[in-house]
């Protein structure tokens, strides 16, 4: 089945991202000229993903607002003739985007956030992408694209990794391949899956990145999922009850993820998409070499 709709789960506080999302939201920060959210809307339409759902929070309003049309500036920019500007606001909302909102009323997790976007998504498959993650492509598939494709072929739930330090590998969900050694764009089977190990008790240190292929029935099984780490419902422990039933499928990441939600990773982020940038790029990296 294709995969046309995406869930971003973007009702956390950011609290690791303080005070810069104090009175914004920080998936609303930016790097280099635009918010991170539209970063990842680009990506999921780039992947063939034009329906999207932000499971958000009262206080995050200025997300929906941009990705709604702002008439009163768009009528200002045509009446003093400023049209290139005006088709990049526009271009904020592309044509065939569809974004919906669902509130999520209490912070009990990731997997409580996704199964918030329940009735919008029906049976569908569906792709998760947790905007506090970036992914840079280098070539032209994206690598959500390539996993939607897996999808589709296998109909196994594509869950994106890479390897990370072993001293990290508690901060995320971490994989058990059972030693497959993966490239980067090969998939393999996942054993196991545990979120936030200590450790000694990791698996491996191939870490979930963030972007997910899942089929609907991970919101049942998420119904019926208790607290975990953290005391929060946890999507990886979904996903682990999900492969009792079905094949789910690591992927090696090909682009390069930047974690915004922490500040180095932040401005690595602002570092790699500024030199990528088609107008900017340039001279950023002859200003960028004033600094070495
Ligand atoms: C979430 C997931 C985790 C994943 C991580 C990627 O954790 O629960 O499995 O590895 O995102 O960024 P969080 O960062 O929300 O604590």
């Amino acid at each position: 089945m294709k995969v046309t709709k995406a869930v971003l789960p973007v009702a956390g506080l950011g609290t690791r991202f303080l005070p810069a999302s104090k009175a914004i939201p920080k998936e609303m920060v930016t790097v280099v000229d635009k918010p991170v959210i539209q970063y990842v809307v680009e990506e999921a339409l780039a992947a063939g993903i034009n329906e999207i759902v932000l499971v958000t929070h009262s206080s995050k309003r200025a997300i929906e607002d941009h990705f709604d049309t702002n008439y009163e500036l768009e009528a200002e920019l045509e009446r003093r003739g400023k049209l290139e500007l005006l088709e990049v606001l526009k271009d904020t909302v592309p044509a065939g985007l569809k974004v919906s909102v669902v509130r999520q009323g209490s912070a009990l997790g990731l997997g409580h956030a996704i199964n918030c976007a329940r009735a919008i998504i029906g049976d569908a498959p569906f792709a998760v992408m947790l905007p506090d993650v970036l992914v840079q492509q280098s070539g032209t598939r994206t690598d959500l694209g390539v996993m939607a494709e897996h999808f589709h072929e296998t109909g196994n739930a594509q869950i994106m990794v890479e390897p990370v330090p072993y001293d990290q590998v508690s901060s995320y969900g971490v994989v058990d391949i059972k030693g497959v050694e993966l490239e980067a764009g090969e998939g393999a089977p996942m054993h196991r899956v545990v979120e936030k190990p200590p450790r000694e008790e990791a698996p491996s240190n191939l870490s979930i990145v963030g972007r997910y292929i899942l089929p609907a029935r991970i919101f049942e099984l998420l119904d019926n999922t208790p607290p975990g780490a953290g005391g929060e419902i946890q999507l990886t422990d979904a996903i682990a009850t999900l492969m009792t039933e079905q094949g789910v499928d690591a992927f090696r990441i090909r682009g390069r993820s930047f974690d915004c939600g922490n500040k180095l990773g932040y401005l690595e982020a602002t570092l790699a998409y500024g030199l990528k940038h088609p107008k900017l790029g340039s001279d950023f990296r002859a200003l960028l070499k004033q600094y070495q």
